[in-house]
């Protein structure tokens, strides 16, 4: 049984990623009543999709699953795995692996326990593991999974002389990154870009809202800064002892160039954070990249060249831009809207 939930697991391939591959068996006297899996990042966890088919069934069944199930992560609202399984009524619970988040490992099979249920962990552990060894590595080093999205004009700028970026990239661009967002648990911006540009951070009705995270040393995030304004949970990490409604305030120590991102980062993972969507600007970008903390790159690059307006929107274009890849790099090439005589 535990063997067939690892090949359902193996089903989500990379569509879950960066979270875990997993599955889920419900059986009864040797019989399979139903099968799940996590089919992609963000969709329903492999025990919530089994427990779906079985229905009523599910009550004295025991399920095979490969990951320990989920325990309520802060500011989630669905009922978590561990739940579902103790409503439904199953009588034993075999897991794979424990989950790696310290945040909540061993609390699933413990709340299983406590509605007198038998859990168990262990069984093809290392198989289970092997399926996904960013998100138990990652686990391991106490830190999420950190994604840099940044913008670029095609002259290689974050941003305008005039301060602005919001207006870098077009609709779709930014839609994309709406999904990123509710895929994301939590996304961060410098204090920089959080006074520059005063942005929401939030999916904009793409799904569940991020966690916003603000790295802001002296707390200089204005009261009527759209990230207070409670249309998502803000956390504010700062190194000064004041607080601001609106938002929590982690204290966190300094280091060189502003806060300690790995303080930071690990506070985070406490909190049950497995990915971050690191949204600038430059220079909190840059820290990342120095520390070695940055795990993937996200790079739009918008074919305007903003080095010579104030307005991005006024911007020079190329109305039909050629790219080529050209061994490890790539041409973009085309007329400038803006060439005159
Ligand atoms: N195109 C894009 O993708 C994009 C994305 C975002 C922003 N932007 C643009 O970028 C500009 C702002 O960028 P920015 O580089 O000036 O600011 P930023 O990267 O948003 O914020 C940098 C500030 O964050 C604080 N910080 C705290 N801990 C830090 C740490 N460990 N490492 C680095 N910074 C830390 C520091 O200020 P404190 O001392 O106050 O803590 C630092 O000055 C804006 O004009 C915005 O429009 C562009
Ligand atoms: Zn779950």
């Amino acid at each position: 049984m535990m063997r067939r939930a690892l090949a359902l697991a193996r089903r989500g391939g990379k569509a879950v990623f960066p979270n875990p591959m997993v599955g889920c068996v419900l059986a009864k006297g040797g019989r399979v009543l139903a099968e799940g899996w996590h089919p992609k990042l963000g969709g329903p966890h492999a025990e919530a999709a089994a427990l779906k088919i079985a229905g009523s069934r599910a009550k004295g069944a025991t399920a095979y699953v490969t990951l320990e199930p989920c325990m309520a992560h802060p500011g989630k609202k669905n009922p978590s795995c561990a739940e579902l399984l103790a409503r439904a009524g199953v009588s034993r619970v075999v897991a794979a692996a424990i989950d790696p988040n310290p945040a909540v490992s061993g609390k699933g099979l413990a709340l299983l326990r406590r509605a007198k249920i038998a859990a168990e962990s262990g069984l093809l552990a290392a198989e289970a593991r092997s399926l996904s060894p960013h998100f138990f590595a990652r686990m391991k080093r106490k830190r999420p999974y950190v994604i840099l999205k940044m913008a670029l004009s095609l002259d290689g700028r974050a941003f305008s002389p005039g301060g602005a970026s919001r207006w870098i990239t077009d609709a779709p661009a930014r839609n994309l990154v709406h999904d990123w967002r509710a895929q994301a648990q939590a996304v961060m911006v410098g204090s920089g870009t959080a006074l520059a540009d005063n942005p929401a951070l939030t999916s904009h009705g793409a799904g569940k809202n991020p966690l916003r995270v603000v790295m802001d040393t002296r707390l200089r995030l204005p009261r009527k800064s759209r990230l207070l304004d409670g249309s998502a949970p803000t956390i504010v990490f700062t190194a000064s002892r004041r607080k601001i409604p609106g938002a929590e305030t982690v204290r966190i120590p300094k280091a060189a160039g502003g806060l300690n991102l790995r303080a930071a980062l690990k506070e985070l993972c406490r909190r049950g954070i497995n990915t971050l969507l690191v949204e600038g600007g430059p220079t909190l970008h840059a820290a990342f990249l120095a520390r070695g903390l940055a795990d993937e790159a996200r790079v739009f690059i918008a074919p305007k060249m903003i080095s010579g307006s104030r307005d991005p929107n006024a911007a020079p274009t190329l109305p039909s831009p050629r790219l080529k890849k050209m061994g490890s790099d790539f041409l973009i090439s085309g007329r400038l809207s803006c060439s005159r005589g």
